[in-house]
Parts: structure tokens; C-alpha cells; sequence
């Protein structure tokens, strides 16, 4: 049984508005984006019991393959054993509580503290602790690296911290089979960049979760896939997803809106080559399916005012094999289009700290907004029913 949550830190009372119906409901307090008491419950309140996405399994493609996730302050480390199993450790000595891996990759076989040299297995086993032989009661078995559960879906690595999560496939409900048809296991890596935006996690995810910024902030986007086009998905799950249909002379989004031959990611239809899917994973996974091409975002709260974002976008494998995953147009138009986000979400914090606003009204088109916050606020313990699912 999963212990219950500590209180919250917001009288419960100041989010019925939000958890009303859209056309009745009231944007979240103030507190929630800047509040350190509020951050460090969302941690143990969502972050922690959540699936949370920390990388693709390329990212550890081989037995020795070893990444730091910044997913919590110490980080995460993902390894690739000997026998091909992905496991989860976090970046701490059971020695004296030294972080082990101080670079973001590596590749080793075995993983060795840097402060007094213990060393560990690829399974996170204690292989080594010099000047221990002649402690009493010390069983190396007792000492191994503290193990994070981890678990795999579609090539996304997923973690939960808490350990009291259903199993991920369970967790994650319907989202497996609407996200069925795509064969994302093989994609390969593009390009990967990884920035701070000085704003709370949640204001980036709201930002997501609706198109109606499109014409002011991305005009080139708009013109692609213009906001008018915006369809919902139904969610059950963990998530929500909503499709952006594509201008008629455009085949993918980029530069200039050309796929410059690549080829359609695996499992994509006729009709999905015509549209953009995005899909909000609860809490911090943003993925865009995209004709010939998968975006990922992936948000690491790193303080209430500070959000570490890894923006990668991955490709089928076969395609280009003579120029592999080169995409400049795609890169330049994204690189363009998360500038644009930060900045507009760096502002936005800065608005909602001032003491002049008031938690506004949700627009008729910011359904997809509204339902992350309400997702929020029954994760906080709001237990009327607000819909979405949050376990
Ligand atoms: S803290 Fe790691 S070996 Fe001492
Ligand atoms: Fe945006």
C-alpha cells in the first residue's frame, strides 16, 4: 500500500475553481508556480509516484552503456547490463553518499566511485569496497547501488521513484493502443539538446497542451499546421492528445515544410501523414509524432522558477542511410520554435508572480490546458471529480 500523500501545501479549497467545468473554471492559484513548499510536494505528490519518462533506450544502446538522468538533483543513472536489461540506480555511493557519474554519458564495465573507489557491477552489485574486510556484520550483498524500478515502452525509458506505481503498461492504460499502430522502438537520435527555461515545469506543460498561442508566437508553425485544425483525442489514461492537421501543400513540418525524402516513421498511415499527433504523458513527457519524424520533450523541475527541458527528435533508421538522421530544415525550424515557447513561458512566469494578476480565465480552445491543470489539481488531492486519470 502506497502511503498517503503528505498535506498540501494549498488549501484544497482554492482549486475547486480550477476543477470546474471549462466554461465555469478558474485558473490555478498563484502559489503553485512559484511556491518552494508546493514544489517540493509536487515532488513527492507527482513526480515521485508517477511513470516518469528519463530517455530512450538508444541512449544506452549497448552492455556497459551508462547515462546520468537529471530527473532528481542527484541524477539517475541508466546502464545497460551484460545481459542487455536496461536497470535504474540512482547516482549514489552506498558508501559515504558521493554522486558516482559526474558526465551525463559514459560507457564502463563496472561503475566506480570517484571518492574512494567502491565499485559496482553493471547490475549495480558490490564487486569492491577497499578497507572493509574486517567490519563486522558487512555483507557486500547489503550494499549494492539503490535501485530504481524502470521499465519500457515504445523506446521511452520510464522510472518510478516511489516504487508504488501499477506496473507501466497498466499505468499507462489506453495510451498503448492508441499509440499502437507506430513502431517507435527503432528510431535513432537526430539530435539532442538539453536547456534550462527559467520557468515553473507546469507552465510548460499548459503551453503544450494548446495551439491557441500558435498565430502570435510561432507564426511559422501556424502556417503549417494552422490552430483552426486542432482535434482532440480521447483519453482515459495518464495523458491527453490532440491532432494538428497539415496545410495542404505541406508534407511534414520544417523550414519549408518538405520532407526532403525521408521516409515516413514506421506504422504511419496515409491518413497519419497528413497529421501531427501530440501527446501530453502525466506529468512531463511531451512527444509530437510527426510524419516522418518523433519530437520529445521531456521536463526535469529543477527548482519552482527553473525547468531543465531535453529536446530530442529521432527519425526511422533506414532513413537517408548515406546522410543518417541530418535534417537541418527540421532542426532549424525547431530550434526557432522552442526559442519562441521559452521565451513566451519565461514571460508568463515572470507575469504570474506579479502581484497584479489574478488567476484568469481558460478560452473555449484551451481545453487541452485546462485538463492538465485539473490533473494537477486531483494530484494534489482535490478528489471531486475533475477527470483525467492520476494514480
Ligand atoms: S563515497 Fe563512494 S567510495 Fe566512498
Ligand atoms: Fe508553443
Amino acid at each position: 500500500m502506497r502511503p498517503p500523500l503528505p498535506p498540501c501545501p494549498v488549501p484544497l479549497e482554492r482549486l475547486r475553481p480550477t476543477a470546474a467545468p471549462l466554461e465555469l473554471a478558474v485558473q490555478l492559484p498563484p502559489e503553485v508556480y512559484r511556491d518552494p513548499e508546493v514544489f517540493a510536494f509536487e515532488r513527492v505528490a507527482i513526480l515521485d509516484r508517477a511513470w516518469r519518462c528519463l530517455g530512450r533506450t538508444e541512449e544506452v544502446p549497448e552492455s556497459g552503456s551508462c547515462r546520468c538522468s537529471p530527473a532528481t538533483p542527484e541524477g539517475v543513472l541508466l546502464v545497460r547490463g551484460e545481459d542487455g536489461v536496461v536497470r535504474g540506480f540512482y547516482n549514489v555511493c552506498p558508501h559515504r553518499g558521493a554522486l558516482l557519474l559526474h558526465h551525463p554519458a559514459a560507457h564502463q564495465t563496472s561503475l566506480v566511485c570517484p571518492y574512494h573507489a567502491w565499485r559496482f557491477g553493471l547490475d549495480g552489485r558490490l564487486l569492491g569496497a577497499p578497507h572493509t574486510r574486517g567490519l563486522q556484520g558487512f555483507d557486500p550483498a547489503d550494499h549494492g547501488l539503490p535501485a530504481v524500478r524502470v521499465d519500457t515502452w515504445q523506446g521511452f525509458v520510464f522510472a518510478n521513484l516511489d516504487g508504488q506505481a501499477p506496473p507501466l503498461l497498466e499505468w499507462l492504460d489506453d495510451l498503448p493502443s492508441v499509440f499502437g499502430r507506430w513502431r517507435l522502438e527503432a528510431l535513432r537520435c537526430g539530435r539532442s539538446e538539453s536547456y534550462v527555461v527559467q520557468a515553473n515545469w507546469k507552465l510548460l506543460g499548459e503551453n503544450f497542451a494548446e495551439s491557441h498561442h500558435f498565430p502570435l508566437i510561432h507564426p511559422e508553425l501556424n502556417r503549417l499546421t494552422p490552430t483552426g485544425r486542432a482535434g482532440s483525442i480521447a483519453s482515459r489514461g495518464p495523458w491527453q492528445g490532440g491532432t494538428m492537421a497539415l496545410r495542404e501543400d505541406a508534407e511534414t513540418v520544417s523550414l519549408d515544410g518538405s520532407r526532403h525524402g525521408r521516409a515516413l516513421l514506421p506504422g504511419c498511415t496515409t491518413e497519419d501523414a497528413r497529421l501531427v499527433y501530440d501527446f501530453l504523458v502525466w506529468p512531463t513527457l511531451l512527444v509530437s509524432v510527426q510524419p516522418d519524424y518523433l519530437l520529445v520533450y521531456r521536463l526535469d523541475p529543477v527548482a519552482p522558477r527553473a525547468t531543465r527541458v531535453t529536446a530530442s527528435i529521432h527519425f526511422a533508421p533506414d532513413a537517408r542511410p548515406e546522410e543518417p538522421c541530418h535534417a537541418p530544415d527540421v532542426f532549424a525550424f525547431w530550434d526557432l520554435t522552442n526559442r519562441q515557447d521559452q521565451r513566451v513561458c519565461e514571460r508568463q512566469q515572470l507575469g504570474v508572480e506579479s502581484r497584479g494578476w489574478r488567476p484568469g480565465r481558460y478560452a473555449t480552445v484551451e481545453d487541452g490546458t485546462h485538463l492538465f491543470d485539473r490533473m494537477v489539481v486531483r494530484a494534489y488531492g482535490f478528489s471531486a471529480s475533475v477527470g483525467g486519470q492520476v494514480r
